[in-house]
């Protein structure tokens, strides 16, 4: 495995993204989305840096199989708060060709949130195919497979406390 992003430079930029939101969200009350299951591990150090109010809720998606996107979207589980008039703040893991992003997006606007912005740990811009606008972006990270801090490659190395590229791959 090697170590593109190591634990100390995570958290060093989890830190700064949760300032930004702090400065962003002053006295208001907004609600974190986090996108299973990659975001999991990223929601869940980026929360204890927020200091202003928030309340989180998750939505699963299916759309990979191993490596490649089969670019078809699904929402297997949906939000158990009411989102209307709320402010949002959706947090992905990566965002790729942005047709997951761009497919959450569409799907949570019909609930009419007062805002809906996208915080997106790793962005791989160079296989956007879909433009999304991404309010708050870890790092900018070449085209290549990534796992680790959430992410999987078959399910595996979400526990990695780095992000990595598997050798060979
Ligand atoms: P998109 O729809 O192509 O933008 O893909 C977004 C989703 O694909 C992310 O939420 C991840 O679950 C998955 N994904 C994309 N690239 C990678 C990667 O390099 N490693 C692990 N998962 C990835």
């Amino acid at each position: 495995m090697n170590v593109l992003i190591k634990k100390e430079a995570l958290s060093q930029k989890v830190s700064e993204i949760g300032k930004q939101i702090n400065d962003d969200y002053k006295n208001k009350n907004p609600i974190l989305v986090g996108v299973l299951k990659g975001a999991f591990v990223f929601l869940a150090d980026l929360l204890r840096e927020i200091e202003v109010p928030i309340e989180i809720d998750f939505l699963s998606i299916s759309s990979y199989n191993g490596k490649k996107s089969s670019g078809v979207v699904r929402l297997t589980n949906d939000l158990s708060l009411n989102i209307e008039n709320r402010d949002v703040i959706l947090i992905e893991d990566i965002v790729d060709t942005g047709r997951t992003i761009s497919y959450i997006i569409n799907n949570l606007k019909t609930r009419k949130p007062r805002s809906l912005v996208v915080c997106t740990l790793l962005n791989k811009k160079d296989d956007r195919i879909v433009e999304v606008p991404l309010t708050y972006i870890g790092f900018d990270v070449p085209s290549v497979f990534v796992v680790g801090y959430g992410l999987d490659y078959l399910n595996k190395y979400r526990n990695l406390k780095y992000i990595g590229v598997i050798n060979g791959k």
